[in-house]
């Protein structure tokens, strides 16, 4: 893209685990944008964590295998592992996102006003105390993000955040995103497989399988392509799916790529039907 500096790049990216003869990336070529917020889909075992991981350098750093190609980041990089709860390791909210601050030498004072302001970010005022253990998997999952941002990133990665989540709690967490992305602009990559959150939510979809991107598109266009998401095993939003139904069978008279990533896009669509269906009697 012309103008703009990518966060991180990575090009020709293949990596081989050690011990596995399975190539896990396979000559991957990605740019991250400042601000892009990116979804990430798969079928489990196609690479998305393996992705993640190498983009936030863990792979090669610590993992052994056999890496080709070039990463290059210019940012600090936060990730958010798919269970934090195996990830804590303090007895209190407070101490477990200090952790990763005191790791950098940071002086108390610095540390104290970041956890307040990293608490206040992700909703959780008044939760300092609290041991990380006893938390609802919502609020688990912010205590994740909140130390995970804590650093003050300009790419946070997350690995399936509410795949252990009920709905309140799968809301709770992209809710925080999306503020995230509006406020701070963010550029985030999410791994999940809630395709109607990230229908609203992303800017662009990856579609990663056998560690190979087979698409990379705007988010729109990518879930225009419902039947061959459908075939490479995706859920494709219902009502994605209905819009897509209502053209091809004549009942409205709209573009079949222009399908609706909102429940207020779809009753923008069904708006345009009850005026075709006026305009026809
Ligand atoms: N530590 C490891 N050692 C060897 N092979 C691994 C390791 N971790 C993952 N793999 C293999 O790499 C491939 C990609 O795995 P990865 O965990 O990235 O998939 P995923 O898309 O995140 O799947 P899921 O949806 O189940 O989390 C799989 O074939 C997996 O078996
Ligand atoms: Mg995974």
């Amino acid at each position: 893209m012309v103008g703009r500096e990518a966060l991180l790049t990575l090009a020709d990216v293949s990596w081989r685990y050690e011990g596995s003869s399975y190539q896990a990336l396979n000559h991957i070529q990605l740019q991250l944008q400042p601000g892009e917020v990116t979804g990430l889909v798969g079928l489990s075992g196609a690479g998305k964590t393996t992705l993640l991981l190498t983009m936030a350098n863990l792979i090669p750093a610590n993992y052994g295998g056999d890496f080709s190609g070039k990463r290059t980041a210019a940012e600090e990089i936060g990730i958010v592992f798919q269970d934090p709860e195996t990830q804590f390791i303090g007895l209190t909210v407070e101490e477990e996102i200090a952790f990763s601050l005191e790791a950098r030498g940071m002086d108390d004072d610095e540390i104290e006003s970041r956890i307040e302001e990293v608490l206040e970010l992700v909703g959780l005022d008044g939760f300092a105390e609290r041991s990380p253990l006893e938390l609802s998997g919502g609020e688990k999952q912010r205590v994740a993000i909140a130390s995970a941002l804590a650093t003050r990133p300009k790419i946070l990665l997350l690995d399936e955040p509410t795949s252990e989540l009920d709905p309140k709690g799968t809301r709770e967490v992209f809710a925080l995103l999306k503020r995230l992305k509006q406020d701070s602009e963010m550029t985030i990559v999410v791994a999940s497989h809630a395709t109607e959150e990230l229908a609203q939510f992303c800017d662009r979809m990856l579609l990663i399988s056998e560690g190979t991107i087979l698409y990379d598109l705007p988010t729109r266009a990518f879930f225009a392509q419902a039947g061959e998401l459908s075939a490479h095993g995706i859920h494709v939003p219902d009502m994605i799916l209905l819009y897509q139904w209502l053209c091809r069978t004549g009942r409205i008279r709209g573009n079949v790529a222009d399908v609706p990533l909102s429940v207020e896009e779809m009753e923008q669509a069904y708006r345009l039907i009850a005026l075709q269906v006026e305009v026809e009697r």
